[in-house]
């Protein structure tokens, strides 16, 4: 379904989702590790119970909701993998403890614009 891009960086990271160990390349996202890792789904509807994945892989959707480092309702596409992160499915609604919030959540640099072009 994914290949890496030719030019993507050599160096991994290790990160476990549900309890499984995967190597991600270093600056992927969360919910790429969840994909690498096979999982058909990552969270479950409150509501109706169906199952849910990563879909737009931009944070659009909330399609791909998880909790990381024990921390619910993360939006997976949006962090980037780090060494040792924790990912975990959510089953249904999940409460928000803002003593759970991290003060600061990783996020991807912004690139630098590419000059010339059209
Ligand atoms: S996959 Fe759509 S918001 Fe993360």
């Amino acid at each position: 379904m994914f290949r890496p891009r030719p030019d993507a960086p050599a160096a991994t990271v290790e990160v476990e989702v549900d309890g499984r160990t995967v190597r991600v390349p270093e600056g992927a996202s969360a919910a790429a590790a969840v994909l690498l890792a096979g999982l058909a789904s990552l969270r479950d509807t409150p509501v109706t119970g169906s199952a849910r994945a990563p879909y737009c892989m931009m944070g659009v959707c909330f399609e791909c909701l998880a909790e990381i480092d024990g921390v619910p309702n993360r939006q997976s596409c949006m962090i980037a993998a780090l060494p040792g992160m924790r990912i975990r499915r959510q089953r249904g609604a999940r409460d928000i403890d803002p003593e759970d919030v991290p003060d600061t959540i990783p996020s991807f640099p912004i690139p630098a614009p590419r000059s010339g072009g059209a």
